[in-house]
């Protein structure tokens, strides 16, 4: 049976549709009352899951800010913050990009890049990635304590990743971007339930982000929405809307 977790996905976009502007350095797009939003969102999962450019270019933290929350999550039994969970073809990628003197010095982990991604939590970290990640890196990855998975020759095979985080008790996952991973996990099926933060702002460009990137869908296969709310957000004019996916009922 393919059992997988309940996956949600949640953006920030521009009026015009946009997650980031041309420059894709992760412009500010949520209001203050949205990331309060967002937070009580990543509360309410067992995993966060970011894709390769979003994590390599942000090294996010992907942890519950408010005290509050977490508090409740450990009354509740859970862990203190999610998993976080990191889809990346070649992880080495980060080591050459990484400033001078990161990524560097085979034993020294705490010294590699993305620390924020592994190190900020408490939270249990998953990187699935392909053989395209040489054996010694996955090694230094792991070494942080880290649960790295190799599957796949190019390209991560996502079916297998919410599987195996099925396996590990996993059964929520909030996905946090970026539009090509979002665009791939809507062509195949996998996204129950989307929420966007539409910002009055428009970024504009052929080349910035959108919520769905990669080649697009042929009318006859775009995926179907279903509204399920709508409506004025905060005071700075945000809107948010709630649409579940693929919904038969
Ligand atoms: N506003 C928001 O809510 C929000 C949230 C997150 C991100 N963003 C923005 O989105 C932009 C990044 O989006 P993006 O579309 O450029 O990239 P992305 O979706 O973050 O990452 C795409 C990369 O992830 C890897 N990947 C995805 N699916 C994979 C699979 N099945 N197997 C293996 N690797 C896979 C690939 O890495 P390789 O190329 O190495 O194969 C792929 O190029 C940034 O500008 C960021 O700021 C906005």
């Amino acid at each position: 049976m393919n059992l997988r977790p309940r996956i949600l996905v949640n953006v920030a976009m521009s009026a015009d549709g946009k997650i980031d502007s041309a420059a894709r350095k992760g412009a500010a797009i949520s209001s203050a009352a949205d990331k309060a939003r967002v937070d009580r969102l990543r509360a309410s999962v067992d995993a966060i899951l970011v894709s390769g450019r979003t994590l390599l270019n942000e090294d996010p933290k992907l942890t519950v800010k408010s005290a509050e929350l977490r508090a409740e999550r450990v009354r509740k039994g859970w862990p203190e913050n999610p998993a976080k969970v990191g889809v990346v073809s070649d992880i080495g990628a980060v080591l050459l990009g990484a400033p001078r003197g990161q990524g560097q010095g085979m034993s020294d982990h705490q010294n590699l890049p993305l620390q924020n991604f592994l190190s900020s939590g408490p939270a249990k970290v998953y990187l699935f990635t392909t053989r395209c990640t040489e054996p010694e890196v996955l090694a230094r990855f792991e070494a942080t304590g880290a649960k790295v998975h190799a599957m796949g020759e190019e390209r991560v095979d996502l079916m297998a990743v919410f599987r195996s985080l099925h396996e590990a008790d996993i059964r929520s996952v909030l996905v946090e971007g970026g539009g090509t991973l979002i665009a791939e996990l809507l062509r195949l099926g996998l996204v129950d339930e989307l929420t966007i933060y539409i910002a009055p702002i428009i970024f504009g460009g052929s080349s910035s982000p959108t919520l769905a990137d990669g080649s697009g869908f042929l009318a006859e296969q775009a995926p179907s929405l279903k509204l399920k709310s709508v409506g004025k957000f905060d005071d700075e004019g945000g809107i948010l809307v709630h649409y579940t996916v693929n919904d038969k009922e």
